[in-house]
């Protein structure tokens, strides 16, 4: 590192990157190991959202992403929700989306689970394969986990949408809190109270969870460009997390349609909805979300109906159609540009630190 001084250093030192900024993962196959591989040899952290890849996907992804970089990367899991794996689709949530399985001409997905993924063998495939980080959202990893990523020397980090959630992570003993407000593009992590009631915003969540905790606190939600970037350093961050910018660039998975999205005019408007995958998201509105807003507080919880949907998602994106895909997006979506992951990743530190000049 050059001797910058406009951050605390503290996230670069413990994650072994010459950048506080993180790309943050995609779950739902949007990540790719091009972009992993490109922010992590451009001096940030580059994260791959695994949470529906099976062990043996999950293990041959980390060598896969070890051989693509020799950076420190992160992959990322969801912790499951209690009362998650009882969840069980009744014949009335398949009817409910009966007419876009009948429009797109295809089969209606089977009622009977699994509908998610083992998260502890997920888990133990992850720590097996030691990637340099382990990151998770939707709660507190069991202790088991992260007993074991320290035997092994692996950096965890924890997503955090409230001060207490945050406050729980660090007790746990997680190395970094993730702060995300509400403003950020997907699913809220929220995991002690009701999203409803989780929903604060960047600017208010950041100052207090740096308050609150004494591990670095990486800052998410809204932050695309280095104006953010410095923000979310000046309001007590260690460094941040980018969902929704990192998306838009050239090497991110999310599909042509779904890049378009994020740069047209569409964007400026966000929505948090349930219809997709029975947990709120934030997503540029479309056709599905409108005719279906009847059934917000109706369709089953996660991973329920992520699984009912997933023949719909597949199908629509397969044929280019934007009007059932889910189009996940952050409130910053119209910040983003698309270029390439080293120069967006450049353009931020050099703005950031133009902004931030010498010292905070
Ligand atoms: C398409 C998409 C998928 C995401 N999937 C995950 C995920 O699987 N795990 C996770 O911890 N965060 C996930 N996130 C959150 C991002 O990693 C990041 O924290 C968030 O996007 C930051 O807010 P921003 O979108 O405003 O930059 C996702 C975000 C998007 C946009």
């Amino acid at each position: 590192m050059s001797g910058r001084t406009w951050s605390s250093g503290r996230l670069e030192r413990l994650l072994g990157v010459d950048h506080p900024i993180v790309q943050g993962p995609f779950g739902g196959g949007l990540s790719s190991t091009e972009l992993v591989a490109a922010v992590s040899e451009a001096g940030g952290l580059g994260s791959y959202g695994a949470h529906i890849l099976d062990p043996d996907r999950i293990t041959g992804l980390v060598a896969e992403l070890k051989a693509a970089t020799r950076r420190p990367f992160a992959v990322n899991l969801w912790v499951p929700q209690p009362g998650e794996s009882e969840a069980r689709a009744v014949p009335a949530d398949v009817e409910r989306l009966r007419p876009y399985l009948d429009e797109l001409g295809i089969e209606a997905p089977g009622l009977a689970g699994p509908y998610a993924q083992d998260f502890t063998e997920q888990a133990r495939a992850l720590l097996a394969a030691e990637p340099p980080v382990v990151s998770f959202v939707m709660g507190v990893p069991p202790e088991w986990v992260l007993a074991e990523a320290r035997r092994r020397g692996l950096v965890t980090i924890g997503t955090a949408t409230t001060v207490d959630e945050a406050a729980a992570l660090a007790d746990a003993g997680l190395d970094a809190v993730v702060a995300s407000g509400s403003d950020a593009g997907g699913h809220r992590g929220s995991f002690l109270r009701p999203v409803g009631e989780s929903l604060v915003g960047t600017m208010a969540l950041v100052p207090q969870v740096a308050d609150a905790v004494s591990v670095p606190v990486i800052a998410a939600g809204g932050i695309a460009d280095g104006r953010g970037v410095a923000a979310a350093l000046v309001l007590g961050a260690d460094g941040v997390q980018i969902g929704t910018g990192f998306l838009a660039v050239e090497e991110s998975g999310a599909s042509a349609l779904h890049k378009a999205a994020l740069l047209g005019p569409a964007a400026r408007v966000t929505v948090l909805t349930r219809l997709f995958s029975g947990r709120p998201a934030r997503a540029i509105p479309n056709r599905f979300i409108e005719e279906m807003a009847a059934y917000e507080a109706e369709v089953p919880s996660y991973p329920v109906q992520n699984a009912l949907m997933l023949p719909i998602r597949r199908a629509a994106a397969e044929r280019g159609l934007a009007d059932y895909v889910n189009l996940w997006a952050g409130q910053s979506a119209s910040l983003t540009r698309p270029v390439g992951a080293a120069e967006y990743l450049g353009d931020l530190v050099a703005d950031a630190g133009r902004i931030l000049g010498g010292g905070r």
